[in-house]
């Protein structure tokens, strides 16, 4: 049998024509940048996530490169980011000329340590970019109590947690401002790049659209130094296919990642910790063992695709180098590194699919 990690062209076979009818429909009104497919998004993709309001842009990156221009953070800024994430939660500082300051993650949500945040603190620290890594959401509180005192702002990198929720609170308002990615193999991709922000500070929003646009209110009057991060009407159109089924695929990721919980038995793999603020969305369902590229290989062998999600740790980045961190300044990124692997948990899996993983897994090294 062959599981793949991910496989795109089986997500799109059965809504095929429905998406080419979007596409006609785009093609007849002519909204390619913003435009009438890219409003109906934003106001459903806000209603869906349970936040206020969203503003749809080119990328998950653009998200955090706006977010940062937005609040006016630059050279000289400090920025706390975990040590283990995708490299664009650094991106936010790095981009405005901030500095990315890592800080390490815990040990069971892989999301950012709370305990780790406070002896980082500076007079120059302007915010905390918390990943909600994986598709689990991080431990809000403690992180809203440090920053909130000290007028630190709270970003979230929600790329990989389409309507995770933080003690029943949804991802994406409850610090700041939060960052969504729709590339396409997100819990929800469109067919190309596609990002938002999301936040229920309207101030903060009113600035992005601007910012999306060239810096521009009024054709052709440019009252900022802007960009050209809008989301493009075709991309729209396929994700406004796509987002009134999140909510089932995503409860088919909980479903498979349940049977990998209760299946998966090996006396060496270690499984993804459940926490008490919040189930996680299952953007990964990522797990450890200590001879990681053995196992990846096995699976391989017997047709079962995996993935090393991230083999390196921010902190020691080639192009980090300047900031001169070393191995073993964070000691549970690092490990992470070393030991992660990621399962499939596409919501396109059939059971069979997913026992054949388990049973292949369970017989490892045996
Ligand atoms: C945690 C995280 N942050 C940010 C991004 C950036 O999103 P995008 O690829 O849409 O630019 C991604 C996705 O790749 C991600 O996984």
């Amino acid at each position: 049998m062959k599981v793949p990690f991910i496989d795109l062209k089986r997500a799109h076979e059965p809504i095929k024509a429905e998406l080419l009818q979007a596409f006609a429909n785009t093609i007849d009104h002519g909204g390619f940048c913003l435009g009438e497919d890219v409003e109906r998004f934003e106001t459903d993709f806000a209603k869906a996530q349970g936040v206020s309001r969203c503003v749809g842009l080119g990328s998950g990156t653009e998200a955090l490169h706006l977010i940062a221009t937005a609040m006016g953070i630059g050279r000289g800024d400090e920025v706390i980011v975990p040590a283990f994430t995708f490299i664009a939660s650094a991106w936010f500082a790095q981009y405005v000329g901030a500095r990315p300051v890592f800080a390490d993650i815990d040990p069971e949500s892989y999301t950012l340590n709370p305990d780790c945040i406070e002896p980082l603190i500076t007079s120059n620290t302007k915010a905390i970019v918390v990943t909600h890594l994986f598709g689990q959401s991080a431990d809000m509180d403690p992180i809203l109590e440090i920053a909130r005192s000290r007028n630190i702002k709270v970003v979230e990198d929600a790329a990989q947690a389409h309507l995770a929720a933080y003690r029943g609170k949804p991802v994406g308002e409850i610090g700041d401002a939060g960052a969504f990615s729709f590339y396409p193999t997100k819990n929800l991709g469109g067919l190309g790049e596609g990002g938002c922000v999301t936040s229920n500070d309207s101030a903060l929003l009113d600035q992005i659209e601007i910012l999306r646009a060239h810096g521009s209110k009024e054709r052709y009057l440019n009252h900022y130094v802007g960009y050209n991060n809008r989301m493009e009407g075709l991309q729209a159109a396929s994700l406004n296919v796509k987002l009134p089924q999140l909510a089932e695929k995503t409860q088919r990721r909980q479903f498979i990642a349940n049977r990998y919980r209760s299946g998966i038995g090996h006396p060496q793999i270690k499984l993804p910790a459940v926490v008490d603020w919040g189930e996680s969305v299952f953007h990964m369902f990522t797990v450890q063992h200590s001879e990681r590229d053995q196992l990846k290989t096995y699976l391989a062998d017997n047709g079962i695709g995996s993935d090393i999600v991230y083999p390196y740790p921010l902190h020691l980045q080639p192009c980090f180098s300047h900031l001169n961190y070393e191995e073993g300044d964070f000691p549970v990124a690092e490990m992470l590194a070393r030991q992660c692997l990621s399962l499939p948990i596409v919501p396109e899996l059939t059971n069979e699919e997913v026992d054949y993983v388990i049973e292949t897994i369970n017989r490892f090294g045996g």
